[in-house]
């Protein structure tokens, strides 16, 4: 139970990592108060796993059985427009995802932990740098987050602006999607605007390419199936009168399913190179991947889900899942566990997730941390 006095605790935690934002790969004032906080409540941790990553363990003999909880720290580079009195005091750089939050409910389930006489084996507390496209997951595990501090699974959260503060909701199966991202520069032949025969002209190939992008969801992908590519940047052109040499587009795509994932990737790279042929000039394609699916396990997510009920809090299984994307997913290639999402509340007037008006809801912090402790009691029993 999260009482009063470690409710006050909780928001101030927050509040203080709210103020003082850090972007990816740079948490280093985060981490050291993450350090200071799990030092005055006497759990052992380790630091600088996978950058500014720090991993404490709280364990009891009477069982082998382990469990992680994960929390993410990193902030966004968005100028901050809340005006509140704990507002970032750092330009440019906002804790627009709520990872503050994510970080103050973790430490507040490493509290509840410590005072709770019932349960035995190792919870593994992981807080995570670099979650917004740094790849602090995968850096954490790359600095051997699994053999140095081994769990059989692994939880987590996101807060999400739209859902009832405090509900707790567990998807069956893809919670996430996973992300690519991809360029396609045509490479045609600059030339006089008057005089197209003697140039190669990509502006009007990406023209066609653009439209032809727009095939590859309606014509290969089932409409039961959820996928999307955009095109978000297209760059071409020096001056009204001339043919560029080159046109550029960059764009994203999300799936939740690895065999689709691999499909529009390579229809992407076709269509780019196919089209290029048509009007006579070259592709050049390239693709970077963002991160994999979220996927819950069956068991542990109806696990997490049960164990949120049993602590008295409101649990729903109900909601689609979202294309936005979260590297926790790449702890679950190596585990089972399940991301849980935690509403902030209402999402009106832009508080929804990077968004410069948005604040971590302090009213579901105990929620948060009351979940969090619960299911790894439950991962301990089970
Ligand atoms: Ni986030």
């Amino acid at each position: 139970m999260v009482d009063e006095a470690l409710a006050v605790q909780l928001r101030e935690w927050r509040r203080h990592l709210h103020s003082h934002p850090e972007l990816s790969t740079d948490e280093q004032a985060t981490a050291a108060f993450v350090a200071e906080r799990l030092a005055a409540l006497g759990i052992p941790f380790a630091e600088g796993v996978g950058g500014h990553g720090v991993v404490a363990t709280l364990t009891r003999p009477g069982s082998d059985r382990s469990v992680a909880l994960r929390a993410d720290m990193d902030a966004l580079p968005i100028p901050e427009e809340t005006n509140l009195p704990y507002a970032s005091t750092r330009p440019g750089v906002m804790h627009a995802c709520g990872h503050d939050g994510h970080t103050a409910s973790l430490l507040g389930a490493a509290a509840l932990l410590l005072r709770d006489p019932d349960w035995r084996g190792t919870v593994r507390l992981v807080f995570q740098p670099a979650e917004e496209g740094g790849g602090g997951a995968r850096a954490m595990l790359a600095d051997g987050l699994l053999e140095r501090f081994p769990f059989e699974r692994i939880f987590a959260f996101h807060n999400w602006p739209g859902l009832e503060a405090g509900t707790v909701m567990l998807h069956r199966g893809p919670v996430m999607a996973a992300g690519q991202r991809f360029t396609i520069t045509l490479i045609g032949k600059a030339g006089h605007a008057a005089l197209p025969h003697l140039a190669k002209d990509p502006m009007v190939a990406a023209a066609h390419l653009l439209l032809a992008l727009q095939s590859i969801v309606s014509r290969n992908v089932s409409p039961l199936e959820a996928a999307v590519v955009t095109v978000g940047m297209l760059e071409a052109g020096n001056a009204p009168n001339q043919i560029p040499e080159t046109a550029t587009m960059r764009g994203t795509f999300r799936t939740y399913r690895k065999d689709l994932h691999l499909m529009i990737g390579e229809t992407i790279r076709r269509i780019g190179e196919g089209v290029a042929a048509t009007f006579d000039m070259t592709a050049d394609v390239s693709m970077t991947t963002m991160g994999t699916a979220t996927i819950n396990t069956e068991t542990e997510a109806a696990l997490a889900a049960e164990a949120g009920a049993a602590a008295g809090l409101t649990v729903r299984r109900d909601l689609p899942p979202s294309m936005t994307g979260e590297d926790f997913a790449w702890y679950l290639q190596q585990r089972p566990g399940a991301l849980a999402w935690i509403g902030n509340g209402p999402n009106t007037d832009g508080r929804d997730l990077h968004s410069p008006h948005y604040d971590f809801n302090d009213a579901i912090l105990p929620a948060a941390a009351t979940w969090l402790a619960a299911t790894a009691r439950a991962a301990l029993a089970g």
